[in-house]
């Protein structure tokens, strides 16, 4: 099996679904952390906080799935005359965000669970407790996780900055690759 097609030249229907299901509850943990960490507490932000747990444990649910096809299903090669740089670059980004998005829900769960505050995933069941309780450990996980968005920030401009660039302007298959399939 591989996550290429046949023909090997794209991602296939599993990579692309993860990659555009994640981004998407990425988009709305990052829009929901911001409101949360910049808004006066209320029981909106409240609410806020409680979808944007989901979301969060989601993303990390969805990235060891995403993780497990990726180390067992090969991806499409990379344009031949792609230099090395550019290869080692994005082999490297895309690590870095395998990494950050699988970090970033540890450190928001361990910030929550370490003060003894519960978390619910989408109100269906509670996520059992797995830290000690320690205020250390949970300000600790507070400012990994509140840094830790600033790498994503800059991951993101690079890799999306990458994907646009390989469309508008070198105009090759990259950016087509991990579209849904017309
Ligand atoms: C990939 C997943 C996640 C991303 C990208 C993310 C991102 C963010 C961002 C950008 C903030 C605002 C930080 C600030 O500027 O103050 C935030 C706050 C917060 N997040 Fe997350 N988060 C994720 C997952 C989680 C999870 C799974 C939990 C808990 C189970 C969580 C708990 C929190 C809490 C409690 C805050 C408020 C922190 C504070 O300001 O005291 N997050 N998150
Ligand atoms: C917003 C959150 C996003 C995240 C977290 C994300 C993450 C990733 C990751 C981890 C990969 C590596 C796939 C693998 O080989 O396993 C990847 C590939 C890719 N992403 Fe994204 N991505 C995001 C948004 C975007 C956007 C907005 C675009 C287009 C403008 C895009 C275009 C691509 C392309 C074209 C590839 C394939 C690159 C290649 O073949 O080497 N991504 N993405």
């Amino acid at each position: 099996m591989n996550t290429a097609d046949t023909s090997a030249t794209r991602y296939g229907g599993v990579a692309v679904a993860l990659h555009w299901i994640i981004a998407a509850c990425l988009s709305v943990s990052v829009i929901l952390g911001l409101i949360i960490g910049n808004v006066e507490e209320s029981e909106s932000t409240e609410r806020a906080l409680a979808i944007h747990k989901s979301f969060g444990l989601a993303i990390f649910a969805l990235m060891l799935v995403r993780l497990a096809w990726r180390l067992t299903h090969r991806a499409p090669p990379l344009p031949a005359r792609m230099p090395a740089y550019q290869r080692i670059g994005a082999a490297l980004t895309h690590g870095l965000l395998y990494f950050t998005l699988l970090a970033m829900p540890i450190a928001g769960y361990v910030a929550v669970a370490a003060r003894g505050r519960e978390t619910q995933f989408f109100g269906m069941f509670d996520v059992p407790q797995l830290t000690p309780l320690s205020r250390m450990l949970s300000q600790n996980a507070t400012t990994v996780h509140v840094y830790g968005q600033y790498l994503i920030y800059a991951l993101l401009i690079a890799h999306i900055g990458a994907a646009l660039y390989h469309h508008i302007a070198l105009k090759d298959d990259v950016l087509a690759r991990m579209l849904p399939r017309r």
